[in-house]
């Protein structure tokens, strides 16, 4: 076999917090590792504050404030874009890719957003951008979206895509705790954010969601299209009663052909919810801040993927891994043909079905007067709208009022949403405590 060839590609590395530190560390410490790892030279680095302690040393000449000369430094051949937010990073991107640069970002939030822009660039300046560690962190998802998994025709992907969110589920779950005691301690413990708005209610699933359903189906999402609820509404009675209904709650991401029947893609589901998960399905283990995928393909079957969702080191491993498979392109083709395993070629967007139009089971929980005739006339109000109850139980009382737990079987959320709506109505009804989708 022949030699790789020995080039040295300099990399540009935009942000040296958590992420950056640890693409950084493995980038000066090459030794036991893929050989062209050593081939990667970090040229220069981009942060905010020149004198802030770091827990790296990088030579002084090598660190700068200013981040365009980076994207537009000539002897650069790859940016690594891990700052974080939308801007400067999507105007950074760009100028990356203006300049002939290829990119590797984990910044899920500009790429959900500007993935049009930015690959449609990238493709017309004949570059790559990579972003294996914008989903799952250190799990590799994206490349086998891409290369392993792209043999199949796959038909559904449900995930785990949120650390913050698993673990406050998790510790819910086992210390019957409250979410917002919870969150103040995940907080307290760097688990969660001082804003932790885009973990809890949904949004970074929801971003990770776009970026995994485009790959899997092959076509461009709009963020928008994509359904999103967090988990701030979830009680630690819901998490007992899906306890004893056999359940877990986890925040999913979910997408889905809307039919198996058809090769093409039709319709997509897309979308994020805490979800009532049987105990027998392999997503109902993953706890704590670990991340899973699960992935439904013809004809490989299911195939999960599982690990650290976030963190230095994992997420670092994921960035690196991209700038291999770009440095491996940029030596094995120097001509610059590119490389389809790498590259984004899809243009049109996929059409997604609106959430009214999706099938799924549900779990309500309701406070109610205790009268007679209350479960007959909920039983009657679901029927007349065509929901099929599963199980209905009468559980605890408090003043007066007893709770009701519901569990339906599958139906049309228009259907189940409209028989709610009639329920809120009822003067028995003291209030709707919980509304939970169930897998
Ligand atoms: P971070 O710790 O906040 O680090 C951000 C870095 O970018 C800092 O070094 C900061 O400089 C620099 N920076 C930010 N804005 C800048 C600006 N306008 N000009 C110059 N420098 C700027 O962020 P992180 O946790 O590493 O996350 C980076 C990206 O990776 C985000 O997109 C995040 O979503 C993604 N990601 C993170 C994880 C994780 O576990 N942390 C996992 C997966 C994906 P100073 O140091 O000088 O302040
Ligand atoms: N905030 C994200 C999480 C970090 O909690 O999973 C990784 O994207």
């Amino acid at each position: 076999m022949q030699e790789l060839a020995t080039l040295s590609i300099n990399v540009g590395l935009l942000g040296l917090g958590t992420v950056g530190v640890g693409t950084a560390q493995i980038l000066l410490d090459p030794v036991g590792r893929h050989p062209l790892i050593g081939q990667l030279r970090l040229a220069r680095v981009g942060v905010r504050d020149l004198h802030k302690s770091r827990p790296i040393d990088i030579p002084a000449d090598c660190l700068t404030t200013n981040l365009e000369a980076i994207v537009s430094d000539p002897q650069i051949s790859v940016v690594v874009e891990v700052l974080g937010g939308l801007e400067p990073a999507r105007s950074l991107i760009l100028k990356a890719i203006a300049h002939g640069k290829h990119v590797v970002t984990a910044n899920k939030a500009v790429v959900a957003r500007y993935g049009d822009e930015i690959f449609t660039a990238a493709n017309q300046a004949g570059v790559y951008v990579m972003l294996e560690a914008a989903v799952g962190g250190g799990i590799p998802i994206v490349q086998p979206l891409k290369q392993a998994l792209g043999v199949n025709r796959i038909q559904a992907l449900t995930g785990i895509v949120n650390g913050t969110t698993n673990y406050i589920l998790t510790r819910m779950q086992r210390e019957a705790g409250d979410f917002s005691s919870i969150l103040a301690d995940a907080q307290r413990l760097g688990y969660a954010e001082a804003d932790p708005a885009a973990d809890v209610d949904g949004l970074d699933a929801a971003d990770k969601l776009a970026i995994l359903a485009s790959l899997a189906f092959g076509g461009r999402i709009k963020l928008a299209d994509v359904y999103s609820e967090g988990i701030r509404q979830v009680t630690a009675a819901d998490m007992a009663y899906a306890q004893r209904l056999g359940f877990v709650i986890k925040l999913l991401a979910i997408a889905r052909r809307r039919s198996d029947t058809q090769p093409v893609l039709e319709e997509l589901e897309l979308r994020v919810h805490p979800t009532l998960v049987p105990n027998s399905h392999p997503l109902a283990a993953v706890n704590d801040v670990y991340n899973a995928i699960l992935v439904e393909g013809e004809p490989l079957g299911q195939v999960m993927f599982f690990g650290p969702g976030a963190g230095a080191g994992p997420t670092a491993s994921a960035v690196v891994s991209d700038l291999i498979a770009v440095a491996a392109t940029l030596i094995t083709e120097p001509s610059g043909a590119p490389n389809p395993l790498l590259s984004c070629s899809h243009q049109h967007y996929c059409k997604v079905s609106p959430m009214a139009d999706i099938y799924s089971r549900f779990y309500l929980r309701l406070i109610a007067k205790d009268r007679p005739g209350v479960i007959g006339k909920l039983g009657m109000c679901f029927g007349n709208h065509g929901v099929s109850l599963e199980s209905i139980v009468q559980t605890g009382m408090e003043e007066d009022c007893a709770e009701i737990v519901i569990v339906s079987h599958e139906v049309r959320e228009a259907n189940f949403q409209t028989a709610l709506d009639d329920i809120r109505s009822f003067t028995e009804i003291q209030r709707v405590a919980s509304v939970l989708r169930v897998l």
